[in-house]
């Protein structure tokens, strides 16, 4: 495969493909291993990712990327073989989290600001020698008006960390993924969060400009523009279409390799409607996929229960996720497909 920052870009936005997000730091994936009742070990993390990594027929068709965390790019399949490989024998390119999470930021009551820039280049030449070819850093913009969360500080500091984190991954061969996340837990109205969507790509694209990042060698990971799970209203697809595509319009140059959302806490089907309904109303200027954590894995997390004789079960939950999201992302989903299951 070509090693050109573009052409990365270019394959993890594929038509129909789009990526796993699998980078839940040893925290997260506890969280989630609680749900379903299984004890988190590297043993019980390995056996999980590895049931979805060898979904073959799925990964080969809908994945075009895997995002991984610290652990699991060492890591070694139950026989031996490096998780690596398994990814890279299905033609999904190996991805990496390196930011070191969301931490307050101080004098914001509220704000947080993403940490992990100290030792980043020492750390993506070790990435790139284990095979990552993209990586991902999360900033996290809260919302909570009343507060007067997000500050314009928490914006700007968060934007400019993510473009010093961008021009290192480049500089080391790698296509990084900017993912400023607006979050959708607050009690805000579908207009707000438009608003402070808008104000954080603007700030975004400033800071990644005076960086001296190529555009073309980037993904965007953006949350869609919906109303916050607390205000007890939730969007139609065509309502969260027409909304975030008019913000990309007015603050996403065309010049980026594509955009890959995240899922945020949207339900499976939620995440699928509203992927679809964004593509159908297309032709747009960028490519627009998943980059899904939540909304790939619920389902093959709740079907698999930590048990080996499950595996074959979860492997058809996920690549049922997978498939509904690659239609999604050529805007050929319809909700009848969803019961065929
Ligand atoms: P969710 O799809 O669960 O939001 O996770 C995507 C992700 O990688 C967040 O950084």
């Amino acid at each position: 495969m070509s090693e050109r920052l573009e052409d990365i870009a270019a394959a993890m936005v594929a038509d129909g493909k789009g990526l796993l997000a699998a980078d839940e730091s040893s925290g997260t994936i506890k969280k989630r291993f609680d749900v379903i009742g299984v004890e988190s070990t590297a043993d019980s993390r390995r056996d999980y990712r590895e049931m979805m990594f060898r979904a073959r027929e799925a990964m080969t068709r809908y994945i075009s990327g895997v995002i991984l965390y610290d652990e699991t790019i060492r890591q070694k399949a139950a026989d031996g073989t490096p998780l690596v490989d398994i990814i890279k024998a299905t033609g999904a390119i190996p991805g990496i989290k390196v930011d070191a999470g969301a931490k307050p930021l101080a004098g914001y009551p509220g704000d947080t600001i993403t940490e992990g820039l100290d030792g980043l280049r020492e750390r993506l030449a070790d990435y790139y020698k284990l095979g990552a070819r993209f990586a991902k850093w999360r900033a996290v913009i809260d919302i909570d008006v009343a507060r007067g969360v997000p500050s314009a500080t928490s914006i700007g500091s968060n934007a400019h960390a993510l473009a010093r984190y961008a021009a290192l991954c480049q500089e080391a061969g790698i296509v990084p993924i900017v993912e400023p996340e607006v979050l959708m837990d607050g009690a805000h109205d579908i207009g707000t969060c438009y608003e402070i969507s808008k104000a954080t790509l603007t700030k975004l694209y400033t800071e990644l400009y005076a960086a001296r990042v190529v555009l073309e060698g980037t993904i965007l990971k953006p949350n869609m523009v919906l109303a916050g799970k607390k205000s007890g209203n939730t969007s139609s697809p065509e309502e969260v279409a027409e909304k975030t595509i008019k913000l990309f319009r007015e603050t996403v140059p065309a010049a980026i390799g594509g955009i890959a959302f995240l899922s945020g806490g949207q339900s499976d089907e939620e995440a699928t409607a509203n992927l679809n309904a964004i593509n159908a109303i297309g032709p747009h200027p960028w490519k627009l996929t998943f980059s899904y954590g939540r909304a790939l894995q619920a389902a093959p997390q709740k079907a698999w229960g930590g048990k080996a004789a499950n595996v074959a079960a979860a492997q058809a939950a996920f690549a049922h996720r997978a498939r509904m999201n690659h239609l999604a992302a050529l805007g050929k989903w319809q909700p009848e497909l969803e019961q065929a299951a």
